[in-house]
């Protein structure tokens, strides 16, 4: 099949043209015409205005898009692609097609796309009063794309990887991204199409806000603190770590070489995160009447972000001219809180102060408009006795008052993470920070569904990184070294696992510490060897602690049997949580008898889950983390080749294949790596495979930092290799490098000569060549 991607700059290649986002048209006549056998479905967007036959087994069709568009969002297909249809009706009565096509044997797996997509335009008509303006909407997939997917009006191309679905292959985690992906790309013909762009720079005028609006669908149409969790989990785990290294910028850049390299965590996440703080100021109907105002300004316009701030403020009679600073300053402020109780007056002050670490070009910044959302549970009992209310932090630091407070209280800040900040641990008067104690019981009895996870977690990682020092201290970590598990610490942990009345999915997501690239953001130094060595020696603990309970809830976790399969919210919810036990229960010692259990556990769950991909390959990663000279090395080894075979040739369930591989948790990791790109089934030119083998290495701390380097001038090799095929896969790849700072002077300089080797290659491509420069400015 032949399909186009314009954005950000292809269409001039297309063909001569002012290729920029301010320049909108009507493109009302697109001829296409191909060979009739070949390529029998021939798209563009819009509507198909004719087609038919030009002889000598050719056809053509024209199409026209009644709506004014920049060259971006242009799109073509040809190809022989098989379909599955479906129509919505929207408020106002158009009767709209919609098509989901695909290479013909996976229109199977088309259904969840296609439901996600009527599930899309319902709710932007119910939340927002935005109806969809064609009679027409077609998804493509395609199988080499290099991201996600494209907006193109009325003509989406999707990765195949965020469109097919079936249960056999797709995880639940699969089918809930691509329920927001298809949302995202759908939210696009108001946020992205009807108003767009005026330039590049203002790119997160369309991606921020239009993820949140994805983010906001899944929340209403599933769960909204998971959701939130799985949200910010990303910011924290993608974002930060983005912020904290040399290719730092502002949610609106201000330079670039190739536009490409700024499809990024910042302008998207972070992006999403400022438009988030606009309805945290002026509350939900607040950004409705704001939005709707900023779509009737500027409909069938190429605007800016100050535009849309602008329709903001004016629609809910606020100043927000110091919120700028959010679009112009790079950087992760740092929050800090500090509370105290005045028993005598009944008086709570809580003192909130912000500052921003320097960031490439940007030495010194002045004080963001950040909204604080904070309750305060009573100190005793833990009930809420103050319910959530935004302080508005403008200045660098601010006192804050509560009163008719009869008893001490326990403030839970930045509740919902109600701004992209980081939260340094709240001082009290007359203690030195927040105690594992009080963590627990903000853990325990938070009201805020967000802040009682991140209690957990903070608890978890402050475990971890202690242990990771001590082991550092110790000159390294035994193997199968156990850690003593602080008390506080392990009741919380227990009280999760058995807590039948909680959700499961968010029981397993406070199971789960903290991962690595979260954690290591803590250290002064990075620590790639003791790190991952500490978690996994809190993990061992935690399950040999825990064990019988661990078993039990896995247990009682089965699938209902005779149930017919489904990916409703209770059952994926169930799912993780049982995954999650196994994954604890794996990581018991090989030799001991719960270890030799629970590799059976895992064994049996994955002969027994063909057709489940949530549950096979949750048990196929278990076995495939086992080491060389476990006992559980022939499982190991009958898994791989067995889920191969099963895969039988279908290139998602390869991809998960390569992938669970490439990111396993065994030592000799890179010598593996390097015998999976020779195999048969992997490729260097598609984009889906590559990362599932290149990028998912890469982003191993453990096996990717190992010491000597050698995996290091394995992935200088790779980019080599890759950028002269795929310049935008290769300049991502370059990313991997980009904390050469963080880590020690050894491993620094070892990242660094890659990083000028690479920058110094004749030919280079200037996406690669701007990762590297601004790497090692
Ligand atoms: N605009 C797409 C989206 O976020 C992403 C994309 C950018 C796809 C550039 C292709 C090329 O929905
Ligand atoms: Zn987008």
């Amino acid at each position: 099949m032949f399909c186009t991607q314009c954005e950000a700059e292809g269409f001039r290649r297309i063909t001569y043209y002012y290729d920029r986002p301010d320049v909108m048209a009507t493109f009302s006549r697109v001829r296409l015409e191909a060979g009739k056998e070949s390529y029998p479905v021939l798209l563009s967007n819009g509507n198909k205005l004719e087609h038919g036959d030009c002889g000598g087994g050719r056809h053509f069709a024209v199409w026209e898009d009644p709506y004014p568009k920049p060259s971006y969002l242009f799109a073509l297909v040809a190809g022989d692609l098989g379909k599955v249809s479906g129509t919505f009706q929207t408020a106002s009565g158009r009767q709209v097609e919609l098509n989901v096509y695909s290479e013909k044997e996976n229109v199977d797996q088309c259904d969840h796309a296609l439901a996600s997509l009527i599930k899309s335009m319902q709710w932007d008509e119910e939340r927002f009063g935005l109806e969809y303006d064609l009679s027409l909407y077609n998804i493509v997939a395609v199988n080499d794309f290099n991201m996600g997917a494209m907006e193109n009006k009325g003509l989406n191309i999707f990765n195949t990887a965020l469109t097919l679905a079936k249960p056999s292959t797709a995880t639940d985690d699969n089918y809930e991204r691509i329920e927001s992906v298809i949302g995202h790309e759908y939210f696009h013909n108001w946020s992205g199409n009807r108003v767009t762009c005026r330039d590049w720079f203002q790119l997160t005028l369309k991606e921020g806000l239009t993820v949140f609006r994805d983010q906001e669908f899944s929340s209403d149409v599933g769960s909204r603190p998971v959701v939130r969790i799985e949200n910010v989990k990303s910011v924290r785990g993608r974002q930060f770590i983005e912020d904290a290294g040399p290719m730092s910028h502002p949610i609106r850049p201000e330079s670039y070489i190739a536009m490409d390299n700024f499809y990024t965590s910042t302008v998207y996440e972070k992006g999403a995160e400022v438009i988030r703080m606009y309805m945290t100021l002026v509350g939900k109907d607040g950004f409705r009447r704001g939005l709707t105002e900023y779509f009737k300004r500027h409909d069938g316009a190429a605007v800016t972000c100050d535009d849309f701030r602008a329709a903001m403020a004016d629609a809910n009679g606020v100043d927000l001219a110091q919120f700028e600073r959010w679009y112009t300053q790079a950087g992760t402020p740092v929050l800090t809180a500090a509370g105290a109780y005045d028993a005598a007056a009944g008086v709570y002050s809580l003192t909130l102060s912000q500052a921003c670490p320097p960031t490439p070009g940007q030495a010194a910044k002045e004080p963001f408009h950040i909204p604080v959302v904070v309750g305060l549970l009573d100190a005793e009992s833990g009930a809420e006795v103050v319910a959530s209310r935004t302080l508005e932090l403008r200045e660098a630091s601010q006192t804050f008052t509560f009163d008719g407070l009869p008893a001490p209280v326990v403030p839970s800040i930045l509740r919902g993470f109600s701004a992209p900040v980081k939260l340094a641990p709240v001082k009290l008067v007359h203690e030195p920070a927040l105690t594992d104690d009080t963590l627990a019981f903000l853990a325990a009895h938070d009201t805020d569904a967000f802040n009682r996870w991140e209690a957990g977690q903070a608890l978890g990682a402050k475990l971890v990184l202690d242990t990771a020092s001590a082991f550092a201290a110790a000159g390294g970590a035994k193997p199968d070294a156990a850690v003593e598990l602080p008390a506080p610490f392990l009741a919380a942990f227990r009280s999760t696992l058995s807590d039948a009345s909680l959700d499961p999915s968010l029981r397993a997501y406070a199971l789960v510490l903290p991962p690595l690239s979260e954690l290591s953001q803590a250290m002064a130094v990075i620590d790639p060897t003791n790190l991952p060595a500490a978690r996994r020696a809190v993990r061992r603990s935690l399950a040999l602690a825990c064990e019988q309970e661990l078993v039990a809830l896995y247990d009682s976790l089965a699938p209902p049997p005779g149930a017919p399969f489904s990916v409703d919210g209770a059952e994926i919810g169930r799912r993780r949580l049982r995954n999650c036990a196994l994954g604890y229960l794996c990581s018991l010692p090989d030799g001991s008898p719960g270890g030799r259990d629970a590799v059976a556990r895992a064994k049996a769950q994955f002969d027994a889950s063909a057709g489940c991909m949530t549950d096979r390959l949750a048990a196929f990663s278990c076995l495939v983390g086992k080491p060389d000279d476990s006992p559980a090395a022939a499982e190991r080894a009958a898994a791989v080749a067995a889920f191969h075979e099963a895969a039988g040739g279908d290139a998602l369930v390869v991809n998960k294949w390569f992938m669970t591989q490439a990111t396993a948790d065994r030592a000799g990791l890179l010598d593996d790596v390097k015998a999976l790109v020779q195999h048969p089934d992997f490729s260097w030119t598609n984009p889906n495979r590559l990362r599932s083998v290149v990028s998912a290495f890469a982003s191993s701390m453990e096996h990717f930092h190992a010491p000597g380097g050698a995996a290091y001038a394995w992935l200088g090799d790779a980019i080599e290799k890759v950028d002269k095929i795929n310049p935008q896969v290769a300049s991502r790849l370059a990313g991997a490098f980009a904390l050469h700072k963080r880590y020690d002077a050894e491993r620094g300089e070892l990242m660094r000569a890659q990083l000028s080797r690479i920058k110094a290659l004749p030919g280079l491509s200037k996406d690669t060549f701007e990762v590297c420069a601004r790497s090692l400015a």
